[in-house]
């Protein structure tokens, strides 16, 4: 991260300098989709993601500069104070649900920058959002613990931007610990570390980015939840106890099959089956069983593609390919539509598999994908 530009920038609009905090975006080896079906996710923090210089400016005004766009806001802390630019509101919305919250906050000045590819499925929006709560929560004493730290970022995605995501990604920003995993239950929100060095083993994990942007803003995503909420209703009829899709069971789903839509029990059909590849996942990686791991991937991403649909054809090119050469595993990551896919792969086919896959899919599509090798890192902090 080059947090000497923003050092630069910082000055030429602020005229001093501030302190720098930073977030990293995230990576998922399996659990999709689970996070607001009170399931299991299997995230962990990456080495790409969003850096701010920080310093107060005595006034009730915040001021921003966005050193990747070279784009500059202005806002107020109060609701009606709102800016217009889409990218701004991420930072407004931390300041108002901390506010909301009973946490008492001040006008700053600011600049960031980050290195997580913006629209690529590594959460580049939780990165921003954690790294404001985090800071913001230090800067003005606020005791905030670091669970609320994350809602509060998930809440500016309800509130202000139009996602209604779950809790994954900023839970992974904040949480995110070197060198590990963390299996979080959504619905009780415990959550344990997993010690996870694929290398140690043979095997790489790399990202491939099919370079189509997905816009979780208004899309499909929120349409998803609402299936699982009817599904959810229907269950609920006949087992009461049944509050999220996760205690939900396959026999569960056949008995409400009548009283739902075709594609509202796909998209069941799906969660239900992820919720168990998860803990399959952890199972497997306890006793260095990859290729176990690995399967679980490749029926990940069937189910994302053919029963909840957030694919496309691209990513599915790039499973098809990831297949073809032999990848131990390899699925659509994060919320689809666009974004990357994930590749558990042999280190001795690792060259063979990224320069095949660089081929076959610009011959189909008119440009390569970008490789990102991944590296788990730790969560949000002051730099
Ligand atoms: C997006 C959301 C997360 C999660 C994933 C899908 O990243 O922000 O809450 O639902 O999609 O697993």
């Amino acid at each position: 991260m080059n947090t000497k530009l923003i050092n630069e920038k910082f000055a030429e609009h602020f005229g001093s300098s501030g302190e720098l905090y930073a977030s990293p975006g995230r990576i998922n080896l399996i659990g999709e989709h689970t996070d607001y079906n009170g399931g299991f996710v299997f995230p962990g923090a990456i080495d790409k993601g969003m850096v701010a210089e920080i310093r107060l400016n005595g006034t009730d005004r915040v001021r921003v500069y966005s050193v990747d766009l070279d784009d500059y806001a202005e806002f107020g802390l109060r609701e009606q104070d709102a800016p217009s630019q889409g990218w701004a509101r991420y930072i407004f919305g931390v300041c108002r649900e901390i506010e909301k919250r009973g946490g008492r906050i001040a006008g700053f000045d600011t600049a960031f920058s980050g290195d997580v590819p913006l629209g690529a499925g590594m959460s580049s929006s939780a990165a921003l959002e954690s790294t404001f709560a985090n800071a913001l929560n230090e800067i003005f004493s606020l005791g905030i613990d670091r669970f609320e730290l994350a809602r509060i970022g998930q809440s500016t995605e309800h509130n202000y931007c139009g996602v209604n995501c779950g809790i994954m990604d900023q839970f992974a920003s904040v949480f995110g610990k070197a060198g590990h995993l963390m299996r979080l239950d959504c619905r009780s929100m415990e959550f344990r570390y997993f010690p996870f060095d694929p290398e140690s083993h043979g095997y790489r994990l790399v990202l491939l980015d099919s370079v189509v942007k997905h816009e979780l803003v208004d899309s499909p995503y929120n349409k998803r939840r609402e299936s699982c909420e009817r599904v959810v209703a229907a269950i609920a009829k006949r087992h009461p106890e049944v509050e999220f899709l996760r205690d939900a069971t396959m026999e569960m789903l056949d008995e409400v099959s009548g009283e739902i839509s075709e594609e509202d029990r796909r998209r069941a059909r799906f969660v239900i089956g992820e919720t168990q590849r998860v803990l399959d996942v952890c199972d497997a990686l306890e006793r260095d069983d990859y290729q176990t791991v690995g399967e679980r991937m490749y029926q990940t991403h069937e189910g994302l593609s053919k029963d909840y649909e957030v694919s496309c054809e691209e990513l599915d090119h790039l499973n098809e390919i990831a297949r073809e050469c032999g990848v131990t595993g390899s699925r659509i990551m994060g919320g689809g539509f666009g974004g990357c896919t994930i590749n558990l792969v042999k280190a001795d086919l690792y060259d063979n598999f990224i320069s095949t896959a660089k081929d076959r899919f610009a011959s189909r599509w008119g440009h390569q994908p970008k490789v990102y090798d991944v590296v788990i890192s730790d969560g949000a902090r002051k730099l």
